[in-house]
Parts: structure tokens; sequence; C-alpha cells
């Protein structure tokens, strides 16, 4: 087997405005402040195509900004056949996003799909969409994003390759 440079991650919500992004620039700064950014690929992209090309929801961007995070540069996409092919680990934000992921996967998929929450730390939760809500769901999400974050990379740090939710690789 060859071994592989990164593991990569996308991170996917329903419109890939408000939560994967956040996942998205939370990760990578959470990978930044460890010295660890060269191990992953990380992106985001949502089940609905209908924010394509927009930035971030104007919410997101301020509850990362008040973080230290900058997600501004980031433009929605929708989740695209090859992504089951590209990305290692492929974490939806909420059960129907990982339903949806699974019903959009082609046969041959590579990539894992699991619920973030429960991959990351082992709770079957999910990470609930903010969009029609106030500046508090948005805070809340960001918690639930960060500490997610810090448990993923501390898994993955603990494994050399990608892990499943339920298999681990300790050798
Ligand atoms: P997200 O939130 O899935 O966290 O990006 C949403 C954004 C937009 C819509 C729904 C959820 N929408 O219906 O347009």
């Amino acid at each position: 087997m060859i071994a592989k440079a990164h593991t990569s991650i996308l991170f996917v919500c329903l419109g890939n405005i408000c939560r994967s992004p956040l996942a998205e620039g939370v990760f990578r700064a959470v990978a930044a402040s460890r010295g660890t950014e060269s191990a992953y690929l990380v992106d985001s992209a949502g089940t609905g195509g209908w924010h394509h090309g927009s930035a971030p929801d104007p919410r997101s961007i301020a509850i990362a900004a008040s973080h230290g995070i900058d997600i501004s540069a980031q433009q929605a996409r929708k989740v695209v056949p090859e992504d089951f092919h590209r990305f290692d680990l492929i974490l939806g934000m909420d059960s129907s996003n990982v339903e949806d992921l699974k019903a959009l996967a082609p046969p041959d998929a590579k990539g894992q799909i699991l619920l973030f929450l429960d991959f990351a730390e082992g709770v079957t939760s999910e990470v609930p969409d903010p969009y029609y809500g106030g500046a508090d769901g948005f805070a809340s999400v960001y918690r639930m994003v960060r500490q997610a974050s810090e448990k993923l990379a501390d898994r993955l740090e603990r494994g050399s390759a990608p892990m499943s939710g339920q298999t681990s690789s300790t050798t």
C-alpha cells in the first residue's frame, strides 16, 4: 500500500453556507494551531446547490471572526460525485445530511460517510441547522464544531490512517 500524505476531509451540510463552512474554517484553525495543516486536505460542500458560489452566511462569518477565524473567502458548492472518491472522510452535520450523502454516493465510493459528532466524539448527536434562528444558534454551532474539531484532530493524530466510526487501527 502506498502511504498517503494526508487525510482528506469534506464537511457537509444542507446549504454549505452556515455549518459546514464553519467546520471547514474551524478545523483548519485547529490544525494550524497544532502545526499539522499539511496532514489534511479540507473542504466543505452542501447536499443542496441553492447557494452555489455564495460566501458563507454573514452570521457564520461573524461568529468565526469573533474567534479570529476568517471564512469570508469560502464559496458554497454542491457535493459532486468525485467527492466520494477524493475524500477519505465525508462528515455530515446532521442525520439527514448523512442520509442524503448515502443516496448521492456512487456504488464504488471510497470515502466514508459519517455523522461528524459521532465520528469525532462518539456521541450520536447532530449539529443543528441555525439558518432560521438567531445569532445564539450560530454561537452554539460554533462551540459544537470547535469541540468536535479538537476531538477529530486528536483522533486522527492517534492513528496514521483514516479510521471508521466502528473500527480503529491501533497499529
Ligand atoms: P446550512 O444551513 O445547511 O448549515 O448551510 C442552511 C442554509 C440554507 C438553507 C438551509 C440550511 N436554505 O434552505 O437555503
